[in-house]
């Protein structure tokens, strides 16, 4: 592993691709046929926040915002479509949702910010979640469905595809746990969500390029580092391998062989077209976490508690900012896919923006070292554009390079924004330090994680 405090050798490359990432459901607002929508209405979330108007992107300010990213010199950005406003009921397209995507994705297009699309991030049509979400069998077929019409209807206006977000840690929070819908809270479940949405995801991939052979397509990933809380103790040492080995080791594995194995299959389970299903793989990057031995917390993936170490809020934890690990995930995701990688997401809230400019260049540092050392990284995407609603936390997680006033909807960029600007503007670093792991860090008490894990 390199210095991580070592200056990146050069520029990063012309071509590269310089963004920041959202989703429908955190900024359109009014996302009233999803499954999000009735979980949120039942009041689940964090002080009864809902998504609301969310930051009004549906309404209309979705161009003033992408505006905004390309005048601070983005040349990309990262988009999810809502599934639910596209297909409301099974088989019928909803050609309004349809016209509305393609104004937004055709002004991305002429103001020169490529749409990098994801088609499902999360969010599930409320008709999807009568029959069972991820864990109903019919589902990788209807998500193909989906996928073939999207690409029909604005495969024209688009740069590049990702099928799903994340499906690990909606495995994790949805069917293994239960603070996101349909909150199962099960091992049985989990398993089978697993395997539904790689399927989805291999015939997802299918029907895009079918449609669109010249449009790539990808899978997104968060990818953590996990490290043993006490680095001599054997139980802490074998319980950090479990968490790795089920976290990244198993979603590497499943692509690069194209069988869901352990821990998701005893048997293993091979999915036809899944080898072959990506052109790109998306990191996505927040943290580290230190995994401890504990018999008696909840048998998920292991006997263990991650100990919490930015804890700047008790309650919502995306890990300890640590750029190695970004750095590792690049390199061993392009070594062991051999395909180009993107940093799909990557961020960190900090209501004040006092943390964000230190953490956006020592990841941005971390970034040019694992090219330096061989990953093909292909470009870079913020989490987020604008402070948006967050999930189980709604409002409470500001992770945007532009601060918006819930009362005002007003804009206002933050300090890291225009640092930011910069980057992408010149493609050099500042030097480092800016952040030291020491000055990020609030040690917490070890405690179970069936939070979001990055
Ligand atoms: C990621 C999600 C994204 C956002 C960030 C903070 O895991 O993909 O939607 O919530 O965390």
């Amino acid at each position: 592993m390199s210095d991580r405090t070592s200056p990146a050798s050069s520029a990063f490359p012309e071509s590269f691709t310089w963004g920041t990432a959202s989703s429908s459901h955190q900024v359109e607002g009014d996302n009233t046929r999803s499954d999000w929508w009735d979980w949120e209405t039942q009041g689940k979330i964090r002080s009864g926040h809902t998504s609301g108007k969310a930051l009004g992107w549906w309404g209309g300010r979705a161009e003033e915002d992408l505006s905004l990213a390309r005048s601070f010199h983005q040349n990309a950005h990262r988009l999810s479509l809502e599934w639910s406003r596209l297909e409301p009921q099974p088989g019928v397209f909803d050609d309004a949702a349809f016209t509305r995507y393609r104004e937004i994705l055709g002004h991305m297009r002429d103001i020169g910010l490529r749409p990098f699309v994801t088609l499902n991030h999360f969010t599930l049509p409320q008709w999807v979640a009568r029959r069972g979400s991820w864990l109903d069998p019919d589902l990788p077929e209807m998500f193909a469905r989906y996928c073939a019409e999207v690409a029909r209807r604005l495969g024209d206006l688009v740069d590049s595809w990702m099928t799903i977000n994340e499906p690990t840690v909606l495995v994790l929070m949805s069917y293994l746990g239960d603070k996101w819908p349909p909150a199962s809270s099960s091992l049985v479940p989990g398993a089978k969500a697993f395997l539904h949405l790689m399927q989805a995801h291999a015939l997802g991939s299918q029907a895009l390029r079918s449609v669109r052979p010249d449009i790539p397509v990808g899978l997104v990933h968060n990818f953590p580092l996990f490290e043993a809380h006490r680095g001599g103790n054997p139980f802490d040492r074998a319980v950090t391998w479990v968490r790795e080995f089920a976290w990244n080791e198993a979603i590497l594995d499943t692509l690069s062989s194209g069988r869901v194995g352990f821990p998701f299959s005893i048997t293993g389970r091979e999915i036809p077209g899944l080898r072959e299903s990506i052109d790109f793989f998306g990191v996505n990057y927040y943290g580290r976490y230190e995994v401890k031995f504990d018999p008696s917390s909840r048998l998920v993936m292991g006997r263990h508690v991650q100990t919490p170490t930015t804890a700047l809020d008790e309650e919502s934890d995306w890990g300890q900012a640590d750029p190695r690990g970004l750095e590792e995930a690049l390199i061993r995701a392009h070594q062991q896919l051999e395909v180009p990688v993107f940093v799909t997401e990557n961020g960190i809230y900090d209501a004040d923006d006092s943390q964000r400019p230190g953490f956006l260049v020592d990841h941005l540092h971390a970034v040019k070292r694992a090219m330096d050392r061989g990953a093909d990284v292909r470009g870079y995407f913020h989490w987020s554009l604008v402070d948006n609603f967050e999930w189980a936390e709604g409002w409470h997680t500001p992770f945007g390079l532009i601060h918006v006033d819930r009362r005002t909807g007003e804009r206002t960029p933050k300090q890291s924004a225009h640092l930011y600007a910069d980057i992408c503007r010149t493609g050099a670093l500042p030097d480092l330090p800016v952040a030291k792991r020491d000055d990020v860090s609030t040690p917490g008490a070890a405690r179970e994680q069936t939070s979001q894990p990055a």
